[in-house]
């Protein structure tokens, strides 16, 4: 967290901290946490001016985050710094034995190891900010996977998903339909920690593929909203 986390003081005290991830065009802003004996007092908003002031320095002309969707104050400050809601997420939890049950994806879906080379062709299909691939990968033990559709190789918009074994759980995890979920899963296994009887995953703006796990098993951990803007 270290790089783009910012500590803002008021006489030696930390009042708040913000943790800010500049990714080529779009500024993720990941923590914004303000003390709550500091609360109230506009520091808040200093924060994300702060951020967005970082960001437009950086050359970013966009800025998103996440947030739980009861989160009010917090909510009412993205809105009012002119930032909107775009989509929901869902964090999910699945034990590893549920994914034998989803649905098998065609036999043409295959899951592989993605290619350092592959990333933005893979971000700019799932419409991932830039950078999002090739940033995980420098994180340890992180496994990039993609899917292939084996009759149409050119096809970046299959599947990807970002693998953190030691969470255990995989951010983005994005597919093209439902069904091809499970290969994904299939592909993590093999790196999962015994420890760990279950794997996560977070599924942004993708009802039918939180229905499908749900289905089969998946319980829901944390339901986030995420929030757009221009800088
Ligand atoms: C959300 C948070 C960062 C706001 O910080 P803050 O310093 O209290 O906010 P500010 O005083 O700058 O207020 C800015 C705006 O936020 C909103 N806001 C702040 N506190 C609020 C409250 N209790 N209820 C509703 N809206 C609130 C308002 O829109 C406010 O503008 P206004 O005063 O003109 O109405 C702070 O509550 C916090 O740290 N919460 C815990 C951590 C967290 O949830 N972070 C966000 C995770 S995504």
């Amino acid at each position: 967290m270290m790089p783009g986390t910012r500590i803002f003081e008021e006489a030696g005290s930390v009042a708040a901290y913000t943790w800010c991830t500049p990714l080529e065009d779009v500024g993720y802003v990941r923590h914004v946490v303000v003390h709550p004996g500091y609360r109230g007092k506009g520091i808040g908003r200093l924060a994300m001016a702060d951020a967005a002031a970082l960001f437009r320095a950086a050359g970013c002309s966009r800025w998103v985050l996440n947030v739980k969707p009861d989160n009010e104050p917090a909510l009412r400050l993205y809105r009012s710094v002119g930032m909107t809601e775009r989509y929901l997420s869902t964090a999910l939890r699945m034990e590893w034995s549920a994914v034998d049950t989803l649905p098998a994806p065609p036999p043409n879906v295959v899951a592989r190891p993605a290619d350092a080379t592959e990333d933005a062709a893979l971000e700019a299909a799932f419409g991932l900010p830039k950078k999002t691939l090739s940033n995980a990968r420098s994180a340890a033990g992180r496994i990039i996977l993609r899917l292939e559709d084996l009759n149409d190789a050119a096809n970046h918009r299959v599947g990807v998903a970002s693998f953190d074994p030691g969470f255990p759980g995989s951010f983005p995890f994005r597919v093209a339909h439902p069904s091809y979920a499970r290969a994904l899963f299939e592909a993590m296994k093999p790196h999962a920690r015994p420890e760990f009887s279950h794997i996560g995953a977070v599924v942004e703006d993708d009802a039918a593929l939180t229905q499908s796990l749900l289905d089969h098993g998946a319980e829901t951990r944390l339901r986030i909203v995420h929030f757009e803007g221009h800088l």
